[in-house]
């Protein structure tokens, strides 16, 4: 698509030496107020440069803007050059490539040869799959969609934590007080529940405790009975997970937990030795990061079993041996911000520099509920599972209401229901806490999932109005009378749908799917605005046709932005 704003910048650079053309494109604003123009440039940096006022150097600059004949209208207020871009050129641009395009418009082929590892979800084996989890896997599959939009080779892993001490106290809790039917019937409640009985327990019996070590010390040895029981309740678990991975869509490359990297262990516990990086403490051995400010890392207890952070070395160490990523991603939560800081400055000094400054944390703020937040200990947690089912069945209800003949509604429900969650999930900024709300996830009018949906619904039923006629000229693009969308509505949505592979751009710099969420929310309202405002299929042909051409560049930009959210699009609801 030809970039206006690279133009812009050539033709000012044209005219200013003293910074760079990038620094000049970068200065470029898209002003909130399009009566500020599409397009606008601040003079103040350089104004030192010039040793001119800024509102002089705007003046010169507006000058030379205007006279490239490029423009509609230039025009210098105060510092600032505001620049009109002529609107049927814009916005036969935009609507030449988003039909031509299609699904792809939106992706590049920036990272071409380049990989791009994401570890996403990542929950623990027998404990509950919570509202909680829904953070990591949403965003992390939202990053691994726009990454794979933009050209990277893609790698999706999902670090179970199915490794432990805490397997040690689980398999002897199953030992004493476990029963099979009871783990079939219902795995992660069961398992908890033996979890938690062993903590009862093991305040008025201390001998528990030495017992799960051993057990524990055990399965790290590969003893057959041991490993079986483990592998079992890891199978029992992941059937869990998976019924919700698959109904949000979710898929992984790779379950290679922390107890994957059991035997890659001793190679980094070596290393690190060898490097003069471990000093002993108290029995254990641990990585000294006071000097950096990051504390003391714990990498191996007195009884010789091994940690999280050890396991999250040799996974790092496997992952750059095994894919040479270009970046390593971890999307977890901002609470694990230090174990992260620590596990790549530990990279750094064993030598993996590459490793080290390729792996990035991806940080999120925490979930809670509008009674409190959760807790695991006394009980008070949601499954994800649960509010998955359950959007999709309020989401019946509403939609039984609102149109009681609609045809398969279950399959709408389930599409609206479940993408009702996770575009709640997606719309803030990432790292913010935030309250999850009935009422705010469902609503049909907010800036919500349901709402974007129902823009798209909304554009499929205007096609289908027009019929396949003029929906074939629409496509056809080589009769478009662009008058028939000039006005404010339009200008204003065609420069949003122009705008929108930047903001996918923007999303992978930024690490923030939010970035995408927000721009089609605006999308979606400026279409409408356009809809409410004016006549779309009306008599006169041409005009129909130039309107349904824009119709259907915003269905198809909408639907690609839900597809990056990782969120379907109905024809109809
Ligand atoms: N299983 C961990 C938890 O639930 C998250 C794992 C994060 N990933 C990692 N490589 N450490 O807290």
């Amino acid at each position: 698509m030809k970039d206006f704003r690279t133009a812009i910048a050539e033709i000012i650079s044209g005219k200013v030496s003293e910074i760079s053309l990038e620094e000049i494109e970068e200065t470029i604003e898209i002003p909130q107020d399009s009566r500020m123009g599409d397009f606008a440039f601040p003079c103040f940096k350089l104004a030192k440069a010039l040793r001119k006022a800024p509102p002089k150097i705007a003046e010169d600059i507006a000058e030379a803007v205007s006279a490239s004949g490029v423009f509609d209208r230039v025009e210098a207020v105060n510092a600032y050059v505001n620049i009109f871009l002529p609107k049927n050129e814009i916005a036969e641009e935009t609507l030449k490539t988003v039909l031509d395009e299609g699904d792809v418009f939106g992706t590049s082929g920036k990272g071409a040869g380049k990989t791009v590892i994401v570890e996403y979800s990542s929950p623990n084996i027998a404990k509950p799959f919570h509202i909680g989890h829904i953070r990591s896997t949403v965003i992390g599959n939202s990053l691994y969609k726009i990454f794979q939009a933009l050209g990277y080779d893609m790698i999706r892993i999902n670090h179970l934590g199915d490794y432990g001490t805490q397997f040690g106290k689980m398999i002897c809790a199953y030992r004493r007080w476990g029963n099979r039917e009871d783990v079939e019937k219902e795995p992660i409640k069961t398992l908890l529940g033996y979890y938690t009985k062993f903590h009862e327990e093991s305040e008025n019996d201390p001998s528990l405790e030495a017992e799960a070590r051993s057990i524990f010390v055990k399965l790290e040895n590969g003893e057959p009975e041991e490993v079986k029981l483990w592998q079992w309740f890891r199978d029992e678990s992941l059937k869990e997970f998976n019924r919700v991975y698959k109904m949000l869509g979710i898929e992984f490359d790779s379950y290679n937990g922390e107890s994957f990297y059991s035997d890659k262990m001793p190679r980094i516990e070596k290393e690190l030795e060898d490097k003069g990086l471990l000093i002993e403490s108290r029995g254990a051995q641990v990585v000294d990061l006071e000097e950096y400010g990051l504390g003391t890392a714990l990498i191996k207890k007195s009884d010789g079993s091994s940690l999280y952070i050890t396991r999250d070395i040799a996974a790092a160490v496997y992952r750059k041996e095994t894919y040479d990523f270009y970046k390593n991603v971890y999307v977890v939560a901002s609470q694990q911000t230090l174990h992260f800081q620590q596990l790549f400055k530990i990279l750094e000094l064993m030598g993996y520099e590459d490793a080290s400054s390729g792996s990035i944390h991806v940080p999120f703020g925490l979930v809670s509920l509008e009674d409190g937040t959760m807790s695991t200990r006394h009980g008070r947690v949601v499954f994800l599972e649960d509010v998955l089912t359950s959007a999709v069945e309020k989401t019946r209800e509403i939609i039984a209401e609102k149109n009681p003949d609609a045809d398969n509604i279950d399959e709408i429900a389930a599409q609206v229901g479940i993408g009702a969650v996770v575009f709640n999930e997606l719309s803030n900024n990432r790292i913010k806490d935030y309250t999850f709300k009935w009422e705010t996830v469902l609503n049909f009018d907010g800036e919500t999932g349901p709402y974007v949906q129902y823009t798209h619904a909304r554009c499929a039923s205007l096609l289908r109005r027009a019929g396949d006629a003029v929906v074939s000229k629409a496509k056809d693009l080589t009769n478009i009378d662009y008058r028939y969308i000039a006005s404010e509505n339009a200008h204003e949505l065609i420069k949003l749908i122009y705008a929108y592979p930047t903001y996918v751009e923007l999303a992978g710099e930024k690490y923030e799917p939010s970035v995408v969420t927000r721009h089609i929310i605006d999308i979606a309202q400026a279409f409408n605005r356009f809809y409410h405002d004016e006549h779309i299929i009306t008599d006169n042909e041409d005009e129909k046709v130039a309107k349904i051409a824009l119709v259907l560049a915003t269905k198809t930009v909408i639907k690609n932005g839900l597809a990056l959210l990782g969120i379907s699009a109905p024809e109809r609801m």
